[in-house]
Parts: structure tokens; sequence; C-alpha cells
């Protein structure tokens, strides 16, 4: 099947017992038994595996190209089980502009278990050949990164390990599966925050990860069951509706991020436009070949350099709405500083350029010329 076909039927069959074409949503914790440990079914208790979530699960296996996919209460809480593969003492090679929820969560709590980070650069595969030591066990990517839009060759990070006891797990939250597929260029894990394009409609919060290799897709699912992080039924059935539109939806946000990243390079209060699909951008040659089109996320700063204006311009949005989180139907916009990256010290913060009057877009589906509108209307003011 093709990408296309996938989203919508991809490892989906109609429900057997009444053939509904659509999983139902299985309000249930626990499934009956025949005899003691002999249950009716295949299912015994739904923090181990319940069907809604399993439909939802297999069609995760199938978009990313994966033998395994397991769906989480968070996008943290998936990246929290990709961390329980480790043991104290082991390193991780991280990239420095990540989400600041990731970032919290690998210092603030993991280096209390003895995990310890690097942050870098993946600028040039170079510099994480020179961080890997022999207790490194896992790298960590975010491509694009939020909220800078930096891009790491996934292919030359993954060559750059193979053969070493070294698993490499992606964060495809912001490009989606439709635009860029980690495990084909030699990843072991995808992570998605379902929260965001996966769901597609801002109703949810969701994790995902898909493994490569059977072996590695059974120790993730044990310590989904172990530690128990795992996605409610409504909301798996909402991801999976929101995955048979991932397409079309991926399609216009690419376009409409596309139409205005270049009217914000073209206008006169803008400083840096970051966004991979522009010429402008640095890695624009690797966007090229690591991803079929650039999507809806992004990022500009002001001539000015002021806080204040951004702070304005966001005051002054009526289609874009001021708030956390990205990749809904609806356009979004938000102040990394103030909001989505607080969490990371001022300092680490003005090192990665995450200045005071850098503003992050979420573009939606909506038609461009209301969103450029609306931008037009909020500079003006
Ligand atoms: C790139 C990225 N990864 C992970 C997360 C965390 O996901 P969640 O908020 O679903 O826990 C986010 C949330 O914004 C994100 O943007």
């Amino acid at each position: 099947m093709k990408f296309n076909t996938k989203v919508i039927h991809g490892n989906q069959h109609p429900e057997p017992t009444t053939g509904s074409v659509n999983v139902p949503v299985f309000l249930t914790s626990t499934f009956a038994q025949k005899s003691p440990g002999n249950p009716i079914g295949e299912y015994e208790y739904s923090r181990a595996a319940n069907p809604t979530r399993q439909a939802l699960e297999d069609s995760l296996a199938s978009i990313e190209n994966g033998t395994k996919g397991l769906a989480f209460g968070s996008g943290l809480a998936a990246i929290d089980c990709v961390l329980k593969l480790l043991k104290p003492g082991d390193e991780i090679i991280a990239v420095d502009d990540l989400y600041g929820g990731s970032y919290r969560l690998f210092v603030r709590l993991f280096e209390k278990y003895n995990l310890k980070f690097t942050f870098i650069n993946f600028d040039d595969v170079s510099k994480v050949e020179d961080k890997i030591t022999d207790k490194t066990r896992l790298i960590w990517i975010e491509t694009p990164t939020n909220p800078l839009m930096k891009l790491v060759d996934i292919k030359a990070v993954c060559d750059l390990v193979k053969g070493k006891n070294i698993l490499v797990a992606v964060d495809n939250t912001f490009a989606t599966p439709y635009l860029q597929k980690p495990l084909d260029l030699g990843a072991d894990i995808v992570m998605h925050s379902a929260t965001k394009y996966l769901g597609g409609h801002s109703d949810l919060v969701a994790g995902a990860l898909v493994a490569k290799d059977e072996k590695l897709g059974e120790e993730l699912h044990f310590i989904q069951f172990a530690s128990g992080g795992i996605l409610g039924p409504m909301d798996s059935y909402l991801v999976l509706r929101g995955i048979k539109t991932l397409a079309l939806r991926v399609q216009r946000h690419s376009e409409n991020g596309m139409k205005i990243a270049e009217y914000l390079e073209n206008h006169p209060a803008v400083d840096k436009v970051f966004y991979p699909g522009l010429k402008s951008h640095p890695q624009n040659d690797l966007a090229q070949k690591q991803m079929s089109d650039f999507g809806g996320m992004v990022s500009f700063t002001f001539k000015s350099g002021k806080k204040e204006d951004a702070i304005k311009f966001l005051e002054n949005l009526k289609v874009f709405t001021l708030a956390e989180s990205l990749g809904g139907v609806e356009s979004l916009a938000n102040h990394p500083a103030l909001m989505t990256h607080a969490s990371i010290p001022a300092k680490k913060r003005a090192e990665l350029g995450i200045t005071d009057d850098l503003i992050r877009l979420s573009v939606g589906i909506e038609d461009a010329e209301d969103l450029l509108q609306d931008l037009e209307n909020a500079f003006s003011k």
C-alpha cells in the first residue's frame, strides 16, 4: 500500500463479530475468562492490551513502516518508556534544540537515576561522533527541531552508529510520517506527540512509539505494560480517526506553511525566518533530500529584536489563536521563551537562539489568504 491508502487501511480490519467498519470504542478495563488464565478472546486486561488501542497501535506501525506500534497517555509518557530501556550509567546524546518538556524530563528526572545526557548541535555528524563513548546507548533526535527548525541528517547518524550497541530514536512529531520516515532511514524507534498532527484536532493528549524490529517492540511493550502509561480507548479512537486524514491535512499545512514563510521572509519588520522549505534555510538541501515537503511549522524574529513587539503582535492576532501546542487544523501562535520553552533556563535559551522576540507559528489548514491578512493586521498594529 502507498501512504494515502495506509492511513485509512494500514493493518485495519472490520470488527469481527459485527462487521463494524470502524473499530468500536471498547470501554472496558477487563475481559471475561472461561477458566482461570484462559480468556474468551485474546484480551485479558486493558493495561496490557485493549482492542481500540490495538487498532491504533497497528495503524501506527503501518504508517511508520515498523513492526510494533504503542500508544501512550502523552508524548512525554512515550519518551519516558524509551528511557526505561536504559540503566544507570548509560549515556545519551541528544539534540540541543529540543522540545522544552523533553529537556525537562531528561535533566530533572532521568539525571536523578544516573543517566548522563550530552546536548549538542547535530548540524555536522562528526560532532556526534566526537561525543560517542563506550557508555553511549541512545541517540535522541528531533528533526525539524522545536522551535528553531534545525534539521538532523537521520541517515548519516544511523550510518555512524551501525554495528554499535547504540539505539537511534527520532521524535517525528513536527514532520509526521507523511513528510519523513525515520525507520526507513535506519532509525530504531520513532516517537510522536500524537497530541499534534496525528490527532490533528487539538482535542486530546497522546503519545506514540513505533519500533523497527520485533524484539525491541516487545521490550518497549513490556515497559508500557509494566509502567502503565497507556492511552485510553476513547482517545485511541480519536487519534485513529485523525490519522485517516493525516495525508490530506499535512499536504495543506505544507502549502500554507510555505506561503506564510515566503510572506514573512519579505516583510520589512521581520529579521530571521526559520522554515526548512526556504532556500535561505541553511539545511535546505538536506530538507529536500530527507523530507517530501516541509510542513506547517514556521518560526521568526523581529528586526527590532524587542520582546514587547513579539508580545504585541501575538495579542493582535485574530485568526491565529495564541496557545501552546501545534499540529491541529487551526492556526496557533506561540511565544517559546514565555510558553513552550520556559522550562529551559534563560542562559541556555540565549545560547541556542531562542530569543525573546522569537514567535513560533503552527500554520493550520484555513484559507491562506485569511491567515496572511491576519498576520498583516497584527504587524500593522
Ligand atoms: C516535538 C515534541 N515532542 C514531544 C512533545 C511532548 O508531547 P506531549 O505534550 O503530548 O506530552 C511535544 C509537545 O509539545 C513536542 O512538541
